[in-house]
């Protein structure tokens, strides 16, 4: 027998909350720990934008048969335009492919298998915290992880100087993988000034950028968000960037993503173009299409787009004002807490500044769920539960 001799992967940390909430019947049970948006009912809905672009393809799409390797050409189009806009040298010169892929997790995993290609020993600088999949990922590829200190979640703390100094241990050519906007989890975000500071550190070092961008949009708005894209690129020789569209166009389970490759000359373009689409071939030969099919149909009609942008801007609006609500109450309730860092971070995730056994409260005597960490979901506050949620923490410090 070879299939025997293993220990059983533990659950994943993010599924273990998300069961021991539905399995709690409390009716005042809150959800903060699964990251996906809700809205003001708690609803995880489908954007009108959405339905509008799926009727439309139910009523037009003429064919089912596969796709390219390198997915749909309008979506691949529109997001690369997304990503650095109309008239990004990149585009000019021809130095940049995108291609479709299965989430912002396939396309991390694409760039990161293509990477290994490039570089079989290279090493990859990965935030601490961040998202636990990219250890799993660099991991897979049998790259080598290090971390760059990142965020102090004990004082709710960006740790910028920590970072560069950490960086400051980077070799040439080391990849550093970077979340374009709403750092997950932390929330903390470099200021533009701080990305410029990073961006020509990281060219006179001779690091490669591989920007992770999973939240476009929910920071500043959609152009804004993109400025860390567009400023490496435009400063930096290569880059590889992994964009999502679970969140901003909220179809996750429909696996939308994209994987751009920008190469120091059009000739490099071409040739490293041809091994992602090998990597692609060896993993699932060609992207779903569906959700890549209604993105693209949102993107290229401009009564589509506009309520799309209309959409997300309503999405980052009502977390921050969740954000706002909740910082304001707590320093009412609380007065000795300091969640005031919460309303100047962005996207849907922030630590609580806890220790594990006050979140061990709140989950068991009050019902409010989020990661053992302290990591919540700001997108599951709502006005409903608001004052709920606030008069617990605040139990914890009074
Ligand atoms: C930082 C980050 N990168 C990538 C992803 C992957 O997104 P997707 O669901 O599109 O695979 C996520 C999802 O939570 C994320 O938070």
């Amino acid at each position: 027998m070879i299939l025997s001799g293993l220990e059983a992967v533990g659950d994943d940390p993010i599924l273990l909350v998300s069961t021991l909430f539905r399995a709690d019947d409390n009716p005042n049970k809150v959800d903060l720990g699964v990251g996906v948006y809700k809205d003001a009912d708690g609803n995880t809905a489908i954007l009108e934008c959405v339905k509008k672009a799926e009727e439309y393809l139910v009523k037009n799409q003429e064919t089912k048969a596969y796709l390219s390797p390198a997915g749909n050409p309008g979506f691949n189009d529109a997001i690369k335009e997304l990503l650095f806009g109309t008239d990004h040298p990149v585009l000019k010169e021809n130095r940049v492919v995108t291609f479709q892929a299965p989430g912002g997790t396939g396309a991390i995993r694409i760039g990161i298998d293509f990477l290994k290609t490039c570089k079989p020993d290279a090493t990859v600088w990965v935030s601490d915290p961040t998202w636990p999949n990219h250890y799993g990922i660099v991991d897979a590829a049998n790259l080598t992880a290090k971390t760059y200190r990142y965020y102090n979640m004990k004082k709710g703390l960006f740790l910028f100087d920590e970072m560069m100094e950490d960086l400051g241990q980077a070799n040439e050519g080391d990849v550093i993988l970077l979340h374009g906007c709403c750092h997950n989890a932390s929330g903390a975000d470099l200021s533009n000034e701080q990305w410029n500071l990073v961006a020509d550190f990281m060219l006179e070092r001779k690091l490669v950028p591989f920007i992770d961008i999973a939240y476009q949009g929910f920071a500043n708005g959609i152009e804004k968000d993109a400025y860390v894209v567009k400023l490496l690129c435009d400063k930096l020789p290569e880059a590889i960037v992994a964009s999502s569209c679970s969140k901003n166009f909220a179809i996750y389970r429909d696996r939308v993503g994209a994987v751009s490759i920008v190469s120091a000359t059009e000739d490099l373009s071409k040739i490293n173009g041809s091994h992602v689409l090998k990597v692609v071939r060896s993993i699932y030969s060609m992207p779903p299409d569906h959700g890549a099919a209604v993105v693209s149909h949102i993107l290229n009609n401009v009564e589509l787009r506009n309520l799309w942008i209309k959409e997300v801007d309503e999405m980052r609006t009502r977390v921050k004002e969740m954000r706002h609500k909740f910082v304001t109450q707590m320093a009412e309730k609380a007065p000795s807490s300091d969640f005031g860092y919460i309303a100047e971070q962005n996207g849907m995730f922030s630590y609580l500044t806890l220790t594990p056994e006050q979140t061990q409260i709140l989950i068991k005597e009050h019902h409010i769920y989020m990661m053992a960490n302290g990591r919540v979901n700001i997108a599951g506050l709502t006005l409903s539960n608001m004052d709920y949620v606030t008069d617990a923490i605040a139990s914890l410090f009074n």
